[in-house]
C-alpha cells in the first residue's frame, strides 16, 4: 500500500497490487469510472494494439463545495502499443461567465457555432501529482479548427506539483514513469467535457512513444493539418490561485473560494495563463 494521506491531505492509500483506492474513516467509498482500451481505441497511435482492457480510473467528486470538485485518477503505469499509457483527452466548454464584463442579457447568451465557442474562454482546471509522474499535454486550437492547432505545452510533473490548464487549452495526461501515477483535479462541477476533437484527430498532436533507444519520443500525430513545436513548461506555484506547497485538498476545504477563478475564468484575463 502506498500510504498518499500527506501528499493528497486526506487519509487515502493505493493498493498497488490492484491500482484500486482505499479510502480511509470518514471518507465515502467511490465506484470508479474506468477508461476501457475499447474507449481509447479512436485516440490511439496503433488502434488495433494490445494493452490493459482496463486503462485508467476516474474516481470523481471526492469532495465537492461551491460548485468546484475534487477528484481524484489513477493510471497504471505501461503501454499502449508503442506509446505510453494515457487518457483520452477532451477540451471544456465555454464559460457562461466568459463574457462577463457584458451587459446582463449578452452574459447569459449561449455560443451557437464552433467557431464562435472558442471566442468564449472555456473552464479551466488544476491537477495536482500525488505519485508517480505525469506528462501533461496542453494543446491550444487555432480559431476553433479541430485539426490545427496553434500551440501545444508540455508539463512534467511530480508529486506535490501543480499544473493548472488554462482555458481553451485541450489536455492529455500520459504516464511516461514506471509507477502508477495518482493524480487529484479541482474543476467547475457543472459542465461536460468535450470528447470529440480528440477522437476525430486521433488524439493528441503528439504521440508519447517509447523510442528505439529506450528513451522518450514524441512522434507528430498526422491527422492535424498544423502541429507546432512544443513548448516545455514547468510547474509553476501561484499562491494567489490557491496553488502552493500544501496539497490542492486542503486548501480547497480551508476556503473554496480561492478556486472561484474555475468558474468564472473570464474575470481573470491573463492571469490564468502562467506559461
Ligand atoms: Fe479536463
Amino acid at each position: 500500500m502506498i500510504d498518499l494521506k500527506q501528499m493528497a491531505g486526506l487519509g487515502i492509500k493505493l493498493d498497488e497490487k490492484t491500482n484500486a483506492l482505499v479510502f480511509g474513516a470518514g471518507l465515502s467509498k467511490i465506484v470508479p469510472g474506468v477508461r476501457t482500451l475499447e474507449n481509447m481505441k479512436r485516440v490511439l497511435l496503433e488502434p488495433e494494439c494490445e494493452g490493459p482492457e482496463k486503462v485508467y480510473f476516474m474516481y470523481r467528486g471526492l469532495s465537492e463545495k461551491g460548485g468546484i470538485r475534487f477528484d481524484i485518477t489513477v493510471i497504471p503505469a505501461g503501454f499502449l502499443g508503442k506509446e505510453y499509457v494515457k487518457t483520452l483527452g477532451h477540451y471544456h466548454p465555454p464559460a457562461e461567465s466568459g463574457l462577463s464584463g457584458l451587459p446582463q442579457m449578452q452574459k447569459a447568451r449561449t455560443p451557437k457555432t464552433p467557431a464562435e465557442h472558442q471566442k468564449g474562454v472555456s473552464y479551466p482546471e488544476v491537477y495536482e501529482v500525488l505519485s508517480g509522474q505525469a506528462l501533461y499535454l496542453l494543446q491550444k486550437r487555432k480559431d476553433g479548427k479541430n485539426l490545427v492547432l496553434e500551440d501545444i505545452i508540455l508539463v512534467r510533473a511530480k508529486p506535490g506539483d501543480k499544473v493548472l490548464i488554462p482555458p481553451d487549452y485541450g489536455h492529455i495526461t500520459v504516464n511516461a514513469g514506471r509507477e502508477t501515477l495518482v493524480m487529484s483535479n479541482l474543476v467547475y462541477s457543472d459542465f461536460q467535457s468535450v470528447y470529440e476533437p480528440f477522437l476525430e484527430a486521433g488524439g493528441a498532436g503528439y504521440y508519447i512513444v517509447k523510442g528505439k533507444s529506450g528513451g522518450r519520443e514524441l512522434e507528430k500525430n498526422k491527422k492535424y493539418q498544423r502541429v507546432p513545436k512544443p513548448r516545455e513548461a514547468r510547474p509553476l506555484a501561484i499562491p494567489v490561485l490557491g496553488l502552493e506547497e500544501k496539497p490542492l485538498y486542503l486548501v480547497f476545504r480551508q476556503d473554496p473560494r480561492i478556486f472561484e477563478y474555475l468558474k468564472n475564468p473570464g474575470k481573470y484575463g491573463k492571469a490564468l495563463f502562467w506559461f
